[in-house]
């Protein structure tokens, strides 16, 4: 681990701002949110407000123009945009709302792609064989199976497919954070419990953390904390106030 000893402490984002480039209306400003080890948080907010943003600069997609953002104690806001994108690798699972899939590789390809780039996380999964076993596990799980969908191309899979390989691609060799926007958007109920009794035994097994955006107001009893947006941006009501859970 990067972390240092006895830090349960997964993330802190502090005083970050950001606007996306030439987009004038919109400007983001977090003074504080932050994430323990084994924690899931779910982010809610209305369309537009800025939640896939926040996600995409916790993930290291963009950098803010101001302000840290501490993953397992290394600030990411400090890397440059390559050392991001490995960092991302290494430490994160991102499901992305647009599912961003290799559109010509398969199911399991596709879930296999993040270990390429990180080669401690490929060594927790162990072997090309047990790479290949482990994205199956992942995808069954999901209720996919990948020799049925064969060697389909991710393009040619149904959204709610899509979304699933997404996900297990998210999890596979267990990154410390995982980062999810609108992950179920797609899914039935049930495959959308199967996806979050996935998630949560993957991350009681590591000890990571989930960072999760929904709409989806039914999914707050499974979380340790539901967080509006509203309630973390300069100007909202500073402090993040948890919504009473049952
Ligand atoms: N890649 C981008 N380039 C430029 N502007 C962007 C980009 N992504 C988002 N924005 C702008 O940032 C603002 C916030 O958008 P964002 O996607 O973060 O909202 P959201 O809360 O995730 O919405 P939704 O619930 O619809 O997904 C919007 O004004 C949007 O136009
Ligand atoms: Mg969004």
């Amino acid at each position: 681990m990067a972390d240092r000893p006895g830090t349960t402490r997964l993330l802190e984002v502090e005083a970050v701002r950001y606007r996306w480039p030439g987009e004038a209306g919109f400007a983001l400003e977090v003074p504080r949110l932050s994430l323990d080890r084994g924690e899931r948080l779910l982010l809610i907010g209305p369309s537009g407000s800025g939640k896939s943003t926040l996600l995409a600069l916790v993930a290291g997609i963009v950098a803010p123009l101001e302000g840290q953002i501490r993953v397992l104690g290394e600030d990411i806001a400090r890397l440059g945009a390559s050392a991001r994108d490995r960092f991302r690798a290494e430490h994160m699972g991102v499901v992305f709302q647009m599912f961003n899939l290799l559109p010509y590789g398969s199911a399991v390809d596709n879930v296999l792609l993040p270990l390429s780039f990180a080669p401690k996380r490929r060594a927790r999964v162990g072997s090309h064989l047990a790479q290949e076993t482990e994205a199956r596990r992942l995808l069954a799980r999901l209720g996919l199976d990948a020799s049925a969908i064969g060697r389909r191309r991710a393009a040619d899979l149904s959204v709610g497919q899509q979304q699933r390989v997404a996900a297990a691609r998210a999890m596979i060799g267990r990154p410390e954070l995982m980062i999810a926007d609108e992950p179920t958007s797609a899914l039935d109920t049930e495959t959308r419990d199967q996806f979050l009794d996935l998630v949560s035994g993957e991350l009681a097994e590591s000890d990571a953390g989930l960072l999760m955006v929904s709409h989806d107001a039914a999914l707050a009893p499974r979380f340790d904390r539901v967080v509006r947006l509203a309630d973390i941006l300069r100007d909202g009501r500073s402090v993040p106030v948890p919504v009473a859970v049952p």
